[in-house]
């Protein structure tokens, strides 16, 4: 058996400007995984992918609706099959659990996808690096959002700090002082594909408008890069607050997220707001390592329906460099 992990991901700065070609920062979230198997099944059996978490199971190479979760587990294990040459048949067991909840914001796509790439390669013989990984999993990606910017399948494969913009290459981040964030869960689903449309939408209607709110956003996410590397977490959170505003002029934000972010506020964090897509799922909050309680607590109070506390650490490798690290791929761990 083979087993590969990868976790989630959480947007800083930068969210929707993204996929205009403006810089975004994103951040893993190690806390929530999502892991694969691979096993060797009896000859004929061809390969079947079970996904614990959505009660599915599917036949490769049968008919299956785009609509279907186990259409993007397909596509994704052809992308994977056909970078690495394999012939079919091959018969394989392939199982997918997961703990980051599904359309929150926090990368759930993306990191099922880069298990299963990281645990099929693995299995078959091959190590691609992450940028391979990365590529393979923008492809589902694809079915997933639309018009992806790309920044939650580098985030999750690379496993570290991004500062990333369409179509350069990558800036892995090193982080001048530890950071502690919360992350609350509004529990509403909202497909991030449905979000990114509207927004595409209301960018066509008025492209003016929404050009010079996507420029501020990334001057945000210039200066919270410059704020990051220099340990200056105050600037780090009252960005992340100017952020949120434009968020919510994009039209993008909800009463539900803004009743977290202004609990969080209230109870101390240096700034807040949503992270993702938006319109539901999560909220970001950064915090003093004093406070972390106090916003988590009242961010609960105020209606979240999860909590998460992480901790981002002081990073000693040094910024303005593509770190191709070799993500982490267990045998035997569960999940
Ligand atoms: C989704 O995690 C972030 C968005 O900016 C979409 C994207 O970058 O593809 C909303």
């Amino acid at each position: 058996m083979t087993r590969a992990e990868a976790p989630g991901k959480a947007i800083l700065l930068g969210e929707h400007a993204v996929v205009y070609g403006r810089p975004a920062i994103a951040v893993p979230v190690t806390q929530l995984r999502a892991c694969a198997t691979v096993t060797d099944a009896p000859a004929g059996q061809g390969i079947i992918i079970h996904a614990e978490d959505l009660g599915s199971s599917h036949h490769f190479g049968t008919p299956i609706d785009s609509a279907d979760p186990a259409f993007a587990l397909e596509a994704t294990v052809r992308h994977t099959l056909d970078w690495m040459g394999s012939q079919l048949p091959l018969d394989l067991t392939l199982t997918i659990c997961s703990t980051v909840p599904i359309a929150r914001g926090l990368g759930s796509g993306a990191a099922v996808a880069t298990a299963l790439v990281r645990a099929l390669a693995q299995h078959l013989g091959h190590s691609p690096t992450a940028t391979e990984v990365s590529d393979l999993v923008y492809q589902t990606e694809i079915l997933h959002h639309g018009t992806p910017s790309g920044i939650d399948n580098t985030v999750i494969a690379f496993e570290q700090p991004v500062y990333f913009v369409k179509g350069r290459s990558l800036e892995t981040l090193r982080a001048g002082k530890p950071l502690w964030l919360v992350i609350g869960d509004t529990g509403i689903a909202s497909p991030t594909k449905v979000a990114v449309r509207d927004v595409r939408r209301a960018w066509r209607r008025e492209p003016g408008r929404y050009e010079a709110w996507f420029d501020r956003i990334g001057a945000i996410a210039d200066a919270a890069r410059k704020a990051l590397a220099t340990g200056d977490i105050p600037l780090l959170g009252r960005l992340m607050d100017e952020n949120q505003e434009l968020l919510e002029n994009i039209d993008v934000s909800s009463k539900e997220l803004d009743a977290l972010i202004g609990a969080a506020r209230s109870a101390g964090a240096l700034g807040s707001k949503l992270c993702g897509a938006g319109r539901g799922g999560n909220m970001i909050a950064l915090v003093s390592p004093t406070s972390v309680q106090d916003v988590a607590d009242a961010v609960r109070g105020a209606g979240a329906v999860n909590v998460i506390v992480t901790e981002l650490e002081e990073s000693p490798h040094s910024a303005d460099s593509e770190t191709p690290r070799a993500p982490p791929v267990r045998d035997s761990a569960q999940c």
